[in-house]
C-alpha cells in the first residue's frame, strides 16, 4: 500500500541512490513531466539516452521509447513504469509481415517511424521520427525506392510535401485519428484568428486546416514564436502543459473529437505511466527492457543512420 508515501520525495530519492535519470515524453501526466530531468520528443529523448552517464534510465513513454533507449545504451538498466504501455503504430506492424512487405520489394529501402518494434528497426534501413523525417528524406537519392511504415499519415504528408512516391504501411495512431474535422472546423469559426498546429501523425483532413505541421517539439516551438495568443493544438493535449509552463499569457485549446471535446485523443498507452509506478520502477528496478545483442546490433544499425543523418 503506497498510500502513506511522499511519491514525491520517494522518487526524489531513489533518483539519487540508483544515479538515475528520469526522461519524459510531451504526452505523460504534468506530474511526470514536472519531475523529469529532461521532457522531449522522440529524437530528442533517444539522444539524451544515448548520451547519459547515468546508471538507469528510468523512460517515462511508452516501450518503443524505452526500447530505443536500450538499443543505444546498451550498458544501462532501462526500466518502464508499465510494460503494457504500447503504440497502435507498432501493434499495425508484425514484424513477419513486414518483413514479407520488404521480401517483396527487394528494390526498395525502407525507411522507417520509429514508432515500431525493435523487430522491425532491425529490418529497416534508416529510421526517422516526426521532427528528423523531412531533412532524412531529402538527403535520399530521387531515384531510390522507398517503402515507408509504419505510420501512412506520416508518409502520405511526406509524399505530399516532397512530391515523392513511397510505399506506404497502412498503421495509424490511434490518438491523431480521432480528431474530428466538423468539430476543428467549428472550434476554429469560435477562434477565427488562432492558427492551428497539427501533428503529421494525423490524417489529412486535419492536417489540410493546419497552419504549421510538426513533431511535438516543433509544435512546441511553434507556440512560443507566434504572433496569435490563442493556439489550437492537435496532438496529444497533454502537451498543453508544457505550453502553458512557457507561455502562461497565452491560451491553448485541444482540437477535439467527435464529442467535441479533446479528453478522447488522450494516448491510453502514455496514460498508462503514473507516479505510483515509477515509484516503484525505481524502487525494484523492474519491468526491465532486455534485448538480445543480435537484434539490439541490428536495429542500433537503423537507428545510428538516423542520428547521423538528423540535422
Ligand atoms: P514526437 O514527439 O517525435 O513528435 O512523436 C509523437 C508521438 O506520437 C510519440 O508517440
Ligand atoms: Fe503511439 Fe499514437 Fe500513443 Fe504516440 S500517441 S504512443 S503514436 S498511439
Amino acid at each position: 500500500d503506497l498510500s502513506g508515501l511522499d511519491l514525491r520525495a520517494e522518487i526524489e530519492r531513489l533518483r539519487k541512490e540508483r544515479n538515475a535519470v528520469i526522461l519524459a515524453h510531451y504526452y505523460q501526466k504534468p506530474e511526470l513531466q514536472d519531475l523529469a530531468d529532461f521532457v522531449g520528443d522522440s529524437l530528442e529523448l533517444s539522444r539524451k539516452a544515448a548520451e547519459t552517464d547515468a546508471d538507469v534510465i528510468a523512460f517515462c513513454g511508452v516501450k518503443f521509447m524505452a526500447d530505443t533507449a536500450k538499443i543505444l545504451s546498451p550498458d544501462k538498466i532501462v526500466v518502464l513504469p508499465d510494460m503494457e504501455a504500447g503504440c497502435s503504430l507498432e501493434d499495425s506492424c508484425p514484424p513477419e509481415k513486414f518483413k514479407a512487405f520488404r521480401e517483396a520489394h527487394p528494390d526498395h529501402i525502407a525507411l522507417t517511424y520509429i514508432n515500431c518494434s525493435t523487430e522491425v528497426k532491425a529490418l529497416s534501413d534508416i529510421i526517422v521520427t516526426s521532427s528528423s523525417a523531412e531533412t532524412i528524406l531529402q538527403q535520399i537519392p530521387l531515384d531510390q525506392k522507398i517503402i515507408f511504415g509504419p505510420d501512412r499519415h506520416l508518409g502520405g504528408y511526406l509524399s505530399r510535401k516532397f512530391n515523392r512516391e513511397m510505399l506506404l504501411w497502412p498503421g495509424v495512431c490511434i490518438v491523431h485519428e480521432a480528431f474530428s474535422e466538423t468539430e476543428l472546423v467549428k472550434l476554429k469559426a469560435q477562434h477565427p484568428a488562432a492558427p492551428i498546429a497539427a501533428h503529421p501523425e494525423c490524417p489529412p483532413h486535419i492536417v489540410d486546416h493546419a497552419d504549421y505541421v510538426g513533431s511535438t517539439s516543433g509544435i512546441l516551438q511553434y507556440a512560443k514564436t507566434m504572433e496569435g495568443d490563442t493556439l489550437i493544438v492537435a496532438t496529444e493535449p497533454h502537451i498543453i502543459h508544457q505550453m502553458q509552463l512557457a507561455l502562461p499569457e497565452k491560451t491553448f485549446i485541444g482540437a477535439p473529437g467527435a464529442d467535441g471535446n479533446c479528453n478522447c485523443n488522450i494516448c491510453p498507452y502514455m496514460a498508462l505511466n503514473t507516479m505510483e509506478k515509477l515509484y516503484l520502477a525505481l524502487r525494484d528496478l523492474t519491468p526491465r527492457i532486455e534485448i538480445d545483442e543480435p537484434l539490439r546490433l541490428a536495429a542500433k544499425k537503423s537507428l545510428d543512420a538516423m542520428l547521423d543523418m538528423a540535422a
